[in-house]
């Protein structure tokens, strides 16, 4: 296992074009499935969650050219009080659901290898990329949170032991995706008997697949396996950043492979700096769900007991911020500014939030965009 299996590979057919678009940087909205999205906040703007207000905002994002919407993989609210993310639309009927009523936009689903079957998923994916006339993307996920997994009633495996498990996984759904007829699937963790599954993925191509991971382990599961690497550059320098993505893309073509390197960032955007600013004191400082941001450490067994004092206050703020997203917060020459610095690093494109995604959408693409596109970063403003 491990090996690359010899696929069908992507290809920038019509239906699959908004990630191979000359767009030297993707911007995707993540998040906007769950209820407050990524913001751990309780101002009462914060985003519903709700179907009707992401159907909005997919035919608003279409419209104004954005290239993706990824969704969070989550099953159910933080720690006994659950506020944040209480509610969560599950990720590839929530894509299939956006597919069917746009025309260009990409839909990821996000998807636990562990809790999915890969017939069922390969299956379900299949469903979207065909309603989506080739406009399905998977971002696969291993999971980390033992209630989900509990509630699930899914043993939790050791952290190797996931991505063992996930190669097998993602090999399989590939082999279903691809031109093999009628044949077994016997691994370690899975064995399938007499698989046959038609229709097979737009195009003669298939999904692009992006891995969202941070330990070194995740990351070489991306390099051996993905078009795609998710990953937090919080904390990294522009010269780190560049020095992660060239080494990822060339690690990459070890494998005979083209990898592009994907950040999440969260976007606080308003006319001038000073705005912008005092509106990120207010929701993400002053009126943060505190309770839940602790609860969310705690599920990562990051307590105030295991470190400094001033150590965990900051971890509490990047958690409070978009779950440790890049802040980019400022006018929108600064925050275009800070988007053409990812790109100079490398990076090929970018997941942001809002507090309230609908609500912030127009003024980010009427004045970020063109921004964008002065510096030659984006084809249309
Ligand atoms: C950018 C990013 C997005 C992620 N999105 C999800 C998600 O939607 N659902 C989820 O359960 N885990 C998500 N994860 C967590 C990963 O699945 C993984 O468990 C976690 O990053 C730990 O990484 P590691 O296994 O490489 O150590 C995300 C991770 C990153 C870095």
């Amino acid at each position: 296992m491990g090996k690359e299996i010899q696929v069908l590979r992507p290809a920038p057919d019509p239906g699959r074009s908004q990630m191979y678009n000359d767009n030297a940087l993707k911007i995707g909205f993540f998040g906007a499935n769950c209820s407050s999205g990524r913001a751990v906040t309780l101002v009462s703007e914060r985003w519903t969650g709700s179907w009707q207000d992401n159907l909005e905002l997919a035919c608003l994002a279409d419209e104004a050219g954005i290239d993706f919407l990824l969704p969070i993989a989550r099953w159910k609210a933080y720690g006994p009080r659950g506020d944040y993310q209480a509610a969560t639309l599950e990720t590839i009927t929530w894509a299939t659901g956006l597919l069917a009523t746009t025309r260009r936009i990409t839909v990821f689903g996000t998807v636990h290898a562990p809790l999915f079957n890969p017939i069922m998923a390969a299956k379900q994916m299949v469903t979207a990329d065909h309603i989506g006339d080739g406009r399905f993307g998977l971002n696969v996920v291993v999971g980390w949170n033992e209630g989900e997994f509990e509630m699930f009633g899914v043993r939790q495996r050791d952290h190797e032991a996931r991505y063992q498990y996930a190669q097998e996984w993602l090999d399989a759904v590939k082999l279903i995706w691809s031109e093999r007829e009628n044949f077994d699937f016997a691994g370690e963790f899975l064995t399938h008997k007499g698989i046959r599954a038609h229709p097979k993925p737009v195009g003669r191509s298939r999904p692009l697949i992006m891995n969202a991971g941070a330990s070194p382990t995740g990351r070489a599961f991306a390099v051996r396996n993905c078009d795609a690497f998710f990953t937090n550059v919080m904390g990294l320098s522009i010269a780190q950043q560049s020095v992660a993505v060239r080494d990822a893309k060339a690690e990459a073509r070890t494998y005979d492979r083209e990898l592009e390197v994907f950040t999440v960032g969260v976007v606080t955007c308003r006319p001038t700096v000073k705005e912008a600013e005092d509106y990120y004191h207010y929701a993400t400082e002053e009126h943060a769900d505190w309770t839940s941001v602790d609860e969310i450490l705690a599920a990562k067994n990051i307590t105030a007991s295991q470190m400094a004092a001033d150590k965990f206050q900051k971890l509490r703020r990047q958690q409070a911020n978009g779950m440790g997203g890049l802040p980019l917060v400022g006018d929108p020459d600064a925050v275009a500014g800070q988007l053409a610095q990812l790109a100079e690093a490398g990076l090929r494109g970018i997941g942001i939030s809002f507090v309230n995604y609908r609500d912030e959408l127009p003024y980010f693409c009427d004045e970020v965009l063109p921004r964008l596109k002065r510096l030659g970063l984006r084809e249309h403003g």
